[in-house]
């Protein structure tokens, strides 16, 4: 799995506080959670748990839910579904961009050492601030676009043509590969990254879509869409198993294609 670098202020105390085990539990594991409160104290650092898996469920997210229960309230993140469909609890885990709810324990050796999303500003703890890109996505037009006089019924698709949407509309945006794309973490004012451009080719190839030269026209640009590179690391990184890089690389044929 791809390795990544830590979060913008990366100058971390690794020696914050350490919290007592949990009074009786002999069955714990230990998390070290990256720790920045935005009203001061002692910034960043990282925090020591000890999670009693004897009164917890197994997923990473679970032993946060834990700690923020049993031990620490201050202690922030966001979590939603906690079944990998809403996108909330997208972080760093264990040197890879992860969602804490589909992440068993079992799966990491030694501490459970967890960061933000790389390279985004930090709001509070492991929450980022996404405010750019939800700018981004905005800025796709994420939405069917259509000239043709609307039908009575629906907008009807076949089957083939709804099967190129696979690979595409599972995405939950939860920011994972675009935090872990190089390009993105020197560009990330504008180039959109992998997870915006991955929406911006599932409305391009949609066969309903009418304004895919407008969109093309959209993301000619020298940044917005030319900063890939092909590192890959979305496509290792993606916990839905979806490939961005392909999706990208699509549309820059797309765009050659027009050109002839
Ligand atoms: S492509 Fe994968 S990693 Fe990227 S936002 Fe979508 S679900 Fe998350
Ligand atoms: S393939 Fe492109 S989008 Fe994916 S990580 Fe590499 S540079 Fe970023
Ligand atoms: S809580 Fe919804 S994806 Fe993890």
């Amino acid at each position: 799995m791809v390795q990544l670098t830590l979060p913008r202020n990366s100058r971390v105390n690794a020696d914050g506080k350490v919290w007592p085990k949990p009074e009786g539990a002999t069955n714990t594991r230990t998390y070290r959670v990256y720790r920045w409160d935005p009203e001061g104290g002692e910034n960043p650092r990282v925090d020591t748990y000890h999670v009693d898996l004897d009164d917890c469920g197994p997923m990473v997210l679970d032993g946060l839910i834990y700690i923020k229960n049993k031990i620490d309230p201050t202690l922030t993140f966001r979590r939603s579904c906690r079944e990998g469909i809403c996108g909330s609890c997208a972080m760093n885990i264990d040197g890879t961009n992860t969602l804490a709810c589909l992440k068993g324990m079992d799966e990491i050796k030694g501490d459970i050492r967890i960061y933000p999303l790389p390279h985004m500003p930090v709001v509070k703890d492991l929450v980022p601030d996404l405010s750019n890109f939800y700018a981004q996505h905005a800025s796709i037009q994420p939405w069917l676009q259509t000239k043709s006089p609307t039908p009575g019924t629906e907008w009807r698709q076949s089957e083939d043509d709804r099967a190129k949407l696979d690979g595409l509309y599972e995405c939950i945006l939860c920011a994972c590969c675009s935090t872990s794309c190089p390009s993105y973490w020197w560009n990330g004012d504008k180039y959109l990254g992998p997870a915006v451009l991955l929406q911006a080719y599932r409305w391009l190839i949609d066969s309903r879509d009418e304004a895919t030269g407008e969109r093309l026209d959209n993301l000619e640009d020298p940044f917005r869409l030319y900063r890939c590179h092909t590192i890959m690391n979305c496509a290792k990184t993606c916990p839905k198993g979806l490939n961005p890089a392909k999706a990208i690389a699509e549309i820059k044929k797309m765009m050659v294609e027009r050109r002839v």
